[in-house]
């Protein structure tokens, strides 16, 4: 029997429903990632934390689900995202227990990295504890790192400019897919931003500030964002570079940047550790496709920062419900920055995973399609160099059976590369007016790096180095569509050195 549309190498839920990375850190000799699942249907509900390790981020070993909701503190929505913090040899799990009308954060501590103990003051801090600034129905997904011997956290807040409070709305009209994503009917008040706090002990708080302010890099769309800068994290890049990742609700779209509903920002820059502001050199859009969100860091004992993310996105349906499980990851990515532009790898263990390496030696397209003998499947890597040459289009189709496939090209005339998943399978529906297709913008070119990961129904594209990603789940036939195909429309494009391994 087939495993339909399972990945291979990537992380999935075994079972029901998984969102956010969480508390991805290494720990005793691992690599942990916890994640936001519910275990009992392939839908969101109270959040329980599951949890995977790893010594080589290719194979993933499950662990006992680390936290259920099993406190009157935590009814509703559960434990919702956070993040990990080793303290003394223990690992420490700062997680919010969320209501719909209060977010609070909680602690939990383990011993083994297995087992957790919820502390018995919980919730150990809430928003009116801090700041008439911070709205107490959006203060989530906090984010602690250790610098010097302060612990800070960065979490997503809902920031009060006057410190007014509103009533909130009853309950029942917000209890959608995920009562946390924004409901249109709902107006609240305030503005979503970004808090820091700082600790000495992990347990007693005090706010610093909050990180976004008005300045010329960002406009008014940052800060009038009518949702949470959900699931931040911070990190310090190799080069020095002070990176800030998070994901806004509903960021309204600009050009072609932000085309998804909720999205997923770096921000390289300086973090003021006395004010809490945080100056902003550079803000890009970490991930150009459609899947992606909620990206979490870790840095490995060999210095590198490794970033993974929920391989879906929320307001969307889910195809692989009717298997019973909904629920992917991104491959781990190594990210560095460079000249201010954030650069991400795929992790490089999973060149040990190549098999039956297909190499071929530069082909060329005049306004056809072909296929180049021993290079398909649909669990694979695929690398090529495109020279567009004077083709209006040229690229690769992707997943192809007699009527599926998945394009992923460059247009000349645009200059960007688009990635259309419009008959790739089941079709995917959305609250975004088109779901099928995204663009990257990366201008006039000779010739573009492709290193492509597909993954029976995913495909993460690494463009140009790394300097450019695109992700996105499609749902061909996993039996079938595993043809590909390599095309230039209105001209002449070649394709140089392309590769294949499997991925086993
Ligand atoms: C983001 C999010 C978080 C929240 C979690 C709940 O995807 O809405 O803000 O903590 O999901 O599962």
């Amino acid at each position: 029997m087939s495993a339909g549309y399972r990945p291979r190498y990537h992380v999935s839920v075994p079972f029901g429903w998984a969102n956010d990375p969480n508390g991805t850190i290494y720990y005793n000799g691992k690599a942990h990632l916890f994640y936001q699942n519910y275990p009992h249907k392939p839908e969101w509900g109270p959040m329980h934390w599951g949890h995977v390790v790893t010594e080589d981020f290719v194979h993933w070993e499950q662990r006992p689900t680390a936290l259920y909701p099993d406190q009157p503190y935590e009814l509703v929505c559960g434990c919702c995202s956070g993040s990990a913090v080793e303290k003394d040899g223990q690992l420490y799990l700062m997680y919010t227990a969320a209501q719909p009308m209060m977010q609070r954060q909680c602690l939990a501590v383990s011993d083994d990295g297995d087992h957790f103990r919820k502390d018995p003051g919980n919730p150990i801090l809430t928003a009116e504890m801090l700041s008439a600034e911070i709205y107490e129905e959006d203060f989530r997904d906090p984010r602690i790192f250790k610098q010097g011997d302060t612990y800070y956290m960065i979490a997503g807040i809902r920031y009060l400019e006057d410190g007014i409070r509103i009533e909130p709305a009853p309950t029942d009209q917000r209890e959608k897919t995920n009562p946390l994503q924004p409901s249109p009917e709902h107006k609240k008040e305030g503005w979503g931003n970004l808090g820091l706090l700082k600790s000495d002990d992990l347990y007693n708080w005090s706010y610093v500030g909050h990180l976004l302010y008005t300045q010329p890099e960002l406009n008014q769309d940052f800060y009038r964002l009518d949702g949470v800068y959900e699931c931040p994290d911070y990190f310090v890049a190799d080069s020095g570079e002070e990176v800030l990742l998070t994901s806004p609700q509903n960021l309204p779209s600009s050009g072609s940047l932000y085309q998804n509903i909720h999205s997923v920002l770096y921000m390289t820059g300086h973090l003021d550790f006395e004010t809490g502001r945080f100056s902003v050199d550079h803000v890009g859009e970490v991930d150009s496709g459609f899947d992606f969100y909620a990206a979490q860091t870790l840095r490995m004992p060999d210095g590198r920062v490794i970033m993974i993310a929920w391989k879906e996105m929320w307001d969307r349906s889910f195809p692989s419900r009717e298997e019973e499980w909904a629920g992917t990851y991104t491959l781990p990515r190594e990210l560095t920055v460079e000249d201010g532009q954030l650069i991400q790898k795929p992790v490089r263990e999973i060149c040990a995973c190549r098999a039956n390496p297909v190499q071929k030696p530069e082909v060329t397209v005049d306004d056809d399609e072909i296929s180049i003998p021993g290079i398909e499947g649909n669990v694979i890597e695929l690398k090529f160099t495109l020279r567009p040459g004077n083709a209006r289009r040229a690229g690769v189709k992707l997943f192809c059976s007699e009527d599926q496939e998945t394009l992923l090209y460059y247009d000349r005339q645009e200059g960007m590369i688009v990635f259309d998943r419009r008959r790739s399978g089941v079709p995917i529906t959305g609250r975004e007016e088109d779901v099928d297709r995204r663009v990257c913008e990366i201008g006039v070119r000779e010739s573009i790096d492709f290193d492509l990961f597909l993954d029976v129904s995913s495909l993460e594209a690494f463009i140009d180095g790394g300097r450019h990603t695109m992700t996105g789940n499609v749902y061909p036939d996993p039996l079938r569509a595993k043809e590909i195909r390599f095309f230039a429309e209105g001209g002449s494009a070649s394709f140089d050195s392309p590769e294949k391994y499997d991925i086993i």
